[in-house]
């Protein structure tokens, strides 16, 4: 027993002399030059580092286990430590944690306390002292630099906690540069005047506002992902107000960080690659400047060029027409119709999918129906607007100024419904010749409620209305929403129709199997020909939300997408009907000898431009906005023409609840298309779209297949093949061998580029889809694309070889808006 202790001594002793695993610091113990703290589970480390090619010495916390490191906290940037002096941290009287140089103490915890203490550093990278109850009695995450992690809040405190008083403010600061983490000139925090919202300031200019605090999300701001779902925590109360995120991966290693160059950027570590990926950065382009087109104006990006429109030109005009004219947008947009406020006269009219005005002057009350607000808007002749920033709460926002910064949001964002003042004659339902505004409210929210329900109904039920009532107001909302719905075509068919046309889904008329279902080849009475998609039965989505989707889904028109043509829902079936295309899909002719001759250069490089204009829809012009997710050559049908045609869009949520469950669990997608951040973290972004569009187009180009992720220790990986072909300038070497007599080689080297370009290894390199397709038009040179990485010998789960699509949102109530992974 004796022995042990003595042994259990020497044991301590050595430990101690070492001194790098300490995770304590009491007033026993110290940490010097050399030595680090280590967070019990070894997740962060505290220790003295001198940052870049300085040799001035901080005290900070980075991750322990990352050499690349970033230091996520640091405690004497005001204080650099010059030289190599010793350097000495350790508990002193009254329980502070000082940090001395020499005999003089140039930092510390500045909380005093009776008796002793202990400093710890925590497994979420908090340094704490603590008193003997365990108390915290002051922490590193009340004094955020640059950095924030999960847990830690940004916002303000100014009463009485932890038995004493303060008022504290939590914010991040930059580092004067990557040398020297002496405050910088920009900040990142809440501005708590009105509603909360955060914003980066440089000095006391805004730079970028992320929008009201939500508990789902940042308005405006929406982030990818299933493992990098991020939840937020906000407060808001008289004694705090306070925002803090979290996210879903317990595992993940993440940072939110404020560089010196004015961006705030969101890192996460992926083990897999051992690098640090960056998965946001804000302000993320000219659009997301503060306020670039002042009130009621929103900003759009076309052709690599920034611009303004009125947020609906319709009831807005420019102030200053001749200004607008020439891209001078300070004077903002005006209603059309000024507003009068006489009693009755006036409405709302609701935009949806926008990042909320500047509510530094906005008024709230956070228990306030949607009615309520709307009621107490109105009553107000300078409430000019009214909201709720988070639909899982009742909170009412009043806007008594021009909204200013707002957005329609693009890619990538979510968005909040705001409802605008607007004089009566601008309001769509007036001809309902009834003034009190109860009513149009009502319609509103009724309209909300009732859009999917009643054009599915609509639409669906076109052949059996006679028999239904509807709705009242019914077609006043469908007016009211868009023209475009009148002239659709989807029809409702019955089962019989189908099975007739398909000869009882005769197996002779297969055509293949597709993600949900099988697919055959039909006719219909009128001789026109359909494919039909049976989904497999087991479903267990409701028929309305079934239609309701379809309908969504088949609104998206293009001539580079497969055509909808209806939907036909009875008992346990149901089935999509669509164009039949007779040349079937380009994988059945770029990688077969024979059929491959087929396709000369014009047609394959026609068929490059048609999949990037389908994409482009998909992406940004279309109403919903969608990821494909599987894009693929087996993807691509070609009609009579060999145009090409997208197909497989937009149909994952339809079928079948526990795959719509899953597929945001796992990934899913084909072998050799998929784009790193996707194959292995499952972030999914447009940007892993423009990732297969770009494999596809070395394909089409080269006629062989990407095997991407199949491990082939042998072989060449197909692009480094390409990569390597390109960088000895012998690109044209690629071309299939069946087209070379065709081509055209300026096109040939452009495509390949714009091919190498898409499939960058970092997303944020990757070009968008509208500028990949001024690249392939004439329009200046494309930029040196990166090395992409030849990744992963490994296997990926793969689940399921189908076609997932994500709808990200939509601009016109249809139903199936689920932005939230929740
Ligand atoms: C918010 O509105 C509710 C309902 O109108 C009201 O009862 C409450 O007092 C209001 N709160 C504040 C702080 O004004
Ligand atoms: C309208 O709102 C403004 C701003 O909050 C307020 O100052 C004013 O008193 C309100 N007027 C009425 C009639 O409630």
């Amino acid at each position: 027993m004796e022995g042990a202790a003595i042994l259990l001594g020497c044991l301590l002793f050595v430990y101690k002399s070492t001194a790098v695993e300490l995770d304590t610091i009491s007033d026993t113990s110290v940490l010097t030059d050399g030595d680090t703290l280590v967070s019990p589970a070894g997740i962060f480390e505290l220790g003295f580092f001198k940052p870049g090619s300085s040799e001035n010495r901080y005290l900070g916390i980075w991750y322990k286990k990352i050499a690349d490191r970033m230091v996520v906290w640091v405690a004497n940037r005001d204080s650099p430590l010059p030289g190599a002096s010793p350097l000495v941290l350790k508990i002193v009287h009254q329980g502070i944690l000082g940090l001395f140089h020499n005999i003089s103490m140039i930092w510390s915890s500045n909380i005093i306390t009776s008796g002793n203490t202990t400093a710890r550093l925590q497994d979420n990278g908090n340094l704490v002292v603590i008193n003997q109850q365990e108390k915290v009695i002051w922490q590193s995450f009340d004094y955020p630099t640059d950095t924030l992690l999960r847990g830690m809040k940004l916002g303000s405190e100014e009463t009485l906690r932890r038995d004493y008083l303060r008022g504290i403010t939590w914010r991040l600061t930059s580092w004067k540069s990557s040398q020297d983490p002496a405050p910088g000139d920009l900040t990142w925090g809440a501005d708590t005047l009105g509603y909360p919202e955060n914003k980066l300031k440089q000095g006391a200019s805004i730079i970028f506002r992320d929008g009201p605090w939500s508990n789902e999300r940042f308005v405006g701001v929406y982030i990818f992902g299933k493992r990098l779902t991020f939840t937020y925590n906000v407060i808001i109360n008289e004694s705090e107000v306070s925002f803090a995120y979290n996210i879903e991966d317990d595992s993940l290693l993440s940072i939110i960080t404020l560089n010196s160059s004015m961006h705030l950027e969101s890192w996460a570590w992926l083990e897999e690659s051992r690098g640090w990926q960056q998965i946001v950065q804000f302000p993320r382009g000219p659009c997301d400047m503060y306020n670039i087109c002042n009130a009621y104006g929103t900003c759009k990006i076309n052709m690599n060029q920034q611009f303004c429109t009125c947020l609906d030109e319709k009831r807005f005009v420019p102030k200053n027409q001749k200004d607008w004219d020439i891209a001078d947008w300070s004077g903002g947009c005006i209603r059309r119709t000024p507003l009068e406020c006489k009693k009755g006269s006036e409405g709302f009219i609701k935009y949806s999918n926008v990042k909320l005005a500047d509510t530094e002057n906005a008024w709230f009350n956070l228990s306030m129906t949607l009615e309520e607000c709307a009621t107490k808007c109105l009553e107000n002749c300078t409430c000019m607007a009214y909201a709720n920033p988070d639909d899982t709460q009742s909170i009412c926002l009043h806007w008594f100024n021009d909204l200013l910064d707002i957005q329609i949001s693009h890619e990538g964002s979510g968005g909040s419904d705001i409802f605008v003042r607007m004089a009566s004659s601008e309001l769509d339902f007036k001809k309902q010749g009834r003034g009190s505004t109860k009513i149009i409210l009502l319609v509103v929210i009724l309209g909300v409620l009732l859009m999917g329900v009643s054009i599915t109904t609509w639409l669906c039920y076109a052949r059996r209305k006679s028999n239904q009532a509807k709705p009242t107001g019914e077609e006043e909302i469908l007016m009211a929403s868009k023209s475009q719905e009148e002239d659709m075509e989807q029809k409702l068919f019955s089962f019989f129709t189908i099975a007739n046309a398909t000869a009882n889904f005769s197996p002779d008329n297969k055509l293949g199997e597709g993600g949900f279902g099988l697919v055959y080849k039909g006719m219909l009475e009128d001789g026109q020909e359909i494919a039909v998609k049976r989904l497999s039965k087991n479903s267990s989505q409701g028929h309305v939300e079934f239609q309701n989707e379809v309908i969504c889904i088949s609104k998206l028109q293009h001539r580079n997408l497969v055509k909808i043509l209806g939907c036909c829902i009875e008992g346990d079936e149901k089935l999509l009907i669509y164009e039949y295309m007779p040349n079937k899909s380009l994988d059945s002719f770029i990688f077969d000898t024979t059929q491959s001759v087929l396709l000369d250069w014009t047609k394959r490089f026609n068929i490059i431009k048609g999949i990037a204009r389908g994409l482009v829809y998909l992406h940004q012009d279309s109403r919903l906005r969608i990821i494909h997710r599987d894009l693929k050559a087996g993807n691509i049908l070609l009609d009579h023409d060999m145009n090409p045609k997208i197909s497989d869009f937009g149909l994952a949520r339809s079928f079948g609840g526990n795959e719509t469950q899953a597929n945001t669990e796992r990934v899913v997608g084909t072998y050799g298309y998929m784009s790193p951040e996707y194959a292995l973290d499952g972030i999914f972004s447009i940007k892993s779209d423009v990732f297969s569009f770009g494999v596809l187009v070395l394909e089409i180009v080269s006629g062989k297949r990407n095997r991407g992720f199949v491990p082939s220790y042998n072989e060449h990986n197909f692009l480094e093949h390409v990569w390597s072909l390109y960088n000895e300038g012998r690109s044209m070497d690629l071309v299939d061998s069946s087209c070379a007599g065709s081509c055209h080689s300026t096109e040939v080297i452009r495509s390949i580029k714009v091919g190498l370009l898409c499939v960058q290894h970092n997303a944020g390199d990757r070009p968008n889809m509208s500028y990949v397709i001024q690249m392939l038009g004439d329009e200046g040179e494309p930029p040196q694309p990166k090395q992409p990485l030849f990744f992963m010998e490994r296997q990926v789960h793969v689940a399921n070889v189908s076609s997932i699509t994500y709808i990200e949102g939509s601009t016109n109530n249809c139903t199936i808006t689920e932005l939230d992974a929740r």
